[in-house]
């Protein structure tokens, strides 16, 4: 290798180095995580009698570990990608914590829960689980705690740039086959968050819940997408925007970024190529009609290939899925994330 070319590389090299610092910068003091299957790292593992869990193989095939986790999915999910975005561990599974004291919550904590829905009484059928207004207490201590710690005005200005990421709702319609006041119902929870220090929210909108393997198979012409699921899913997120749009009028001090998750995944599931999926309606791992008559359990068989499915399980979708997902709520465009991307939020 000539001088020339060998100074180049490693000005590339040194220029790598740096960037790789500057992407793991933290840039901001903690996430909380509230919500259902979608974001849950562990917190499930610990319920007695849930059946909502996940920490069995292969789940975790593909985590760093190579083991399974509590996360529903064949690697890292939502929860894990966002806290990368901004340079911070994933917040701790809540439950899985003690003691609950301490510095274990300085950068966040997740309080998601496999099967856990807006209503109290969502998940009647799987089990036990923890709804929102359960999470939404769990913060509230952890938020007494952080007032022991750092005071009153530190925790609170902490918080004030801190992330709070609320992923819920798609159990309640999969459940209930939906109300479309749903969101209404959830209100309150953000009016606890924010008298709990609260400032800065994510939410993600329901997907296209009518295009999961699960539903797809009750569809007998030809596996299409349950057209009336995806009716609530569309119509539960209109009524959480203009919730949103309110809550912001009335609370001025806060900030939101929501995310469109239905338009993108639907644009995945659409268009699965673009993205570099090769199969976007069964599930990576299952058994049974598109791998969604029987779930990810051991007994089941997977995909050799993961990064070719849009959904790991008849639920969930694969790492790859929530990786994409998330690279839209931190840099995507307006017709994503609105009224600004978490990017955005960061910096308000
Ligand atoms: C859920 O239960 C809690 C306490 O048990 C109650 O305060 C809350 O109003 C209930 N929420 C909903 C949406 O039913
Ligand atoms: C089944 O799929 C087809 C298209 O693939 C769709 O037109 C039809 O509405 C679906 N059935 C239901 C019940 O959603
Ligand atoms: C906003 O405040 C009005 C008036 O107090 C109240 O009726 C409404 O429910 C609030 N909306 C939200 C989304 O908090």
């Amino acid at each position: 290798m000539g001088n020339k070319a060998y100074f180049l590389s490693f000005l590339i090299g040194f220029a790598l180095i740096l960037s790789l610092k500057f992407a793991s910068a933290q840039m901001v003091p903690a996430i909380f995580v509230f919500g259902d299957s979608l974001v849950d790292v562990g917190n499930n593992n610990k319920l007695p009698v849930s059946v909502a869990k996940a920490n069995f193989p292969h789940n975790g095939i593909d985590f760093p570990t190579k083991k399974a986790t509590g996360r529903f999915s064949n690697g890292k999910n939502a929860a894990d990608f966002l806290a990368q975005k901004v340079g911070l561990p994933t917040s701790p599974a809540y439950l899985s914590v003690s003691p609950k004291s301490n510095s274990a919550f300085m950068t966040g904590a997740s309080f998601a829960s496999g099967g856990a829905g807006i209503f109290n009484g969502t998940d009647r059928t799987l089990g036990q689980s923890i709804p929102l207004t359960k999470q939404v207490g769990y913060y509230e201590s952890v938020y007494d705690n952080l007032i022991q710690q750092q005071g009153l005005s530190g925790a609170q200005k902490s918080l004030s740039k801190s992330l709070f990421s609320i992923v819920i709702g798609s159990n309640d319609i999969l459940d209930y086959s939906g109300s479309s006041d749903l969101q209404k119902e959830s209100t309150p929870q953000q009016y606890r968050l924010h008298a709990s220090g609260a400032r800065k929210f994510v939410f993600a909108g329901i997907g296209p819940i009518g295009c999961i393997p699960a539903q797809r198979i009750k569809n007998q012409t030809d596996h299409g997408c349950n057209e009336g699921s995806n009716l609530m899913a569309v119509s539960y997120n209109k009524g959480l925007n203009s919730m949103l749009r309110e809550l912001k009028s009335n609370l001025t001090a806060i900030s939101y970024s929501y995310f469109d998750t239905y338009s993108l995944l639907l644009n995945i599931i659409q268009n699965p190529a673009t993205y570099g999926f090769a199969e976007a309606e069964a599930a990576c791992c299952g058994r049974g009609k598109l791998n969604a008559q029987i779930p990810c359990l051991p007994v089941a068989k997977y995909c050799p290939s993961r990064r070719d499915h849009v959904f790991w399980d008849l639920y969930h979708p694969t790492e790859a899925t929530a990786a994409i997902l998330v690279d839209a709520i931190f840099d995507g465009p307006k017709k994503y994330a609105f009224p600004m991307n978490v990017r955005q939020l960061v910096a308000v």
